[in-house]
């Protein structure tokens, strides 16, 4: 690693207290020059750095998109996962983890900045665009039984609400299955994807997708659905912070999912969501009818009334 990554790396690590020149330049053994050459190439290539007189540098701003040698920084603070493989631009993140999901039996993570086919579910397009969110794989192994998988998505669900609720003052809203809402807009995605040997659970691939930057006019579907970006509702994102909010919510539940039971956390998911007793169109499979979602199994399937029947729906959308 050269001195100009390790520069940055010092800055990040000091994020919330200014670092003096000599400091840097004792602890990378480099000249007070060589430090100020850093801080600046640092500067130009978009991170907004200030510096006092008598008390030195602090990173106030990070530039758009992760940062291969930062990720590997931040990895320490997250040791449940084996490692973060990041990269600049992929096909999509599930196809490099699912790749990866056969070397390894302990949860790892994938990033990239771009997704040149980042899909969504039922094989639809998730458009990624480059540095402009978070587009993340989480690889998984739970031993448990295959009735127990489905409300893993519900408590990835809670996990992501409760990041934008208590770490971010948002009225976010889960939109079943897989979808997060604020103010009506949808602001993040994900899929869970289980691969199977001989009937046996081998992994899950959680992939998600929260638009940190994008907006709409960004979009090639923008007029398919109405999608919102964190910048709209907080200012100056730090999207290290975001992403380690994110890994200590979902870790939480991660840790514990062999053991518990969705029961137990079906209140709290309820009152997520904001779809309870109204009338809406659903498609499932190629079937478009209305009904009124009223309550979620412990499987994680929607009830619904539909004509006066109750209706229990395991896949599908919820349309306007
Ligand atoms: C949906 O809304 O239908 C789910 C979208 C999931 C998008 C994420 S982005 C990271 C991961 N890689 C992908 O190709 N898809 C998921």
């Amino acid at each position: 690693m050269n001195s100009l990554q390790q520069t940055l790396i010092l800055l990040y690590q000091h994020q919330h207290e200014y670092i003096s020149g000599s400091y840097i330049s004792e602890q990378l053994n480099i000249s007070r020059q060589a430090v100020w050459k850093n801080i600046n190439q640092i500067k130009q290539n978009g991170y907004i750095i200030e510096s006092i007189k008598g008390k030195g540098y602090q990173i106030k701003h990070f530039k758009k998109g992760y940062e291969e040698s930062l990720i590997h920084e931040f990895h320490k603070q997250h040791p449940f996962y084996e490692f973060i493989h990041f990269e600049d631009v992929v096909s999509s993140t599930q196809n490099i983890a699912n790749e990866l999901s056969y070397k390894y039996s302990n949860p790892f993570i994938v990033i990239a900045n771009e997704q040149l086919e980042g899909r969504g579910r039922f094989n639809r397009r998730w458009d990624s665009s480059k540095n402009l969110g978070l587009w993340m794989s989480i690889v998984i192994y739970p031993k448990i039984s295959l009735e127990r998988i489905g409300p893993i998505n519900l408590f990835i669900s809670i996990a992501i609400i409760e990041v934008l609720r208590n770490e971010y003052d948002l009225q976010a809203m889960i939109k079943w299955p897989n979808d997060i809402y604020i103010d009506d807009k949808k602001i993040c995605g994900f899929i869970t994807e289980g691969q199977f040997s001989q009937n046996e659970l081998h992994h899950l691939t959680c992939g998600i997708g929260i638009n940190l930057f994008q907006d709409s006019d960004q979009l090639s579907n923008q007029f398919e659905r109405q999608i919102t970006s964190l910048n709209n509702h907080v200012e100056d994102i730090n999207q290290y912070e975001f992403l380690n909010h994110m890994l200590n919510y979902l870790t939480k539940y991660f840790e514990i999912m062999d053991s518990i039971s969705f029961e137990d956390y079906k209140d709290k998911y309820i009152s997520y969501s904001n779809i309870w007793g109204k009338e809406y169109n659903f498609l499932v499979g190629q079937h478009s009818f209305i009904g009124i979602p009223l309550d979620v199994t412990n499987q994680g399937e929607l009830v619904i009334n539909h004509d006066g029947q109750h209706v229990t729906i395991s896949s599908g959308d919820i349309l306007s």
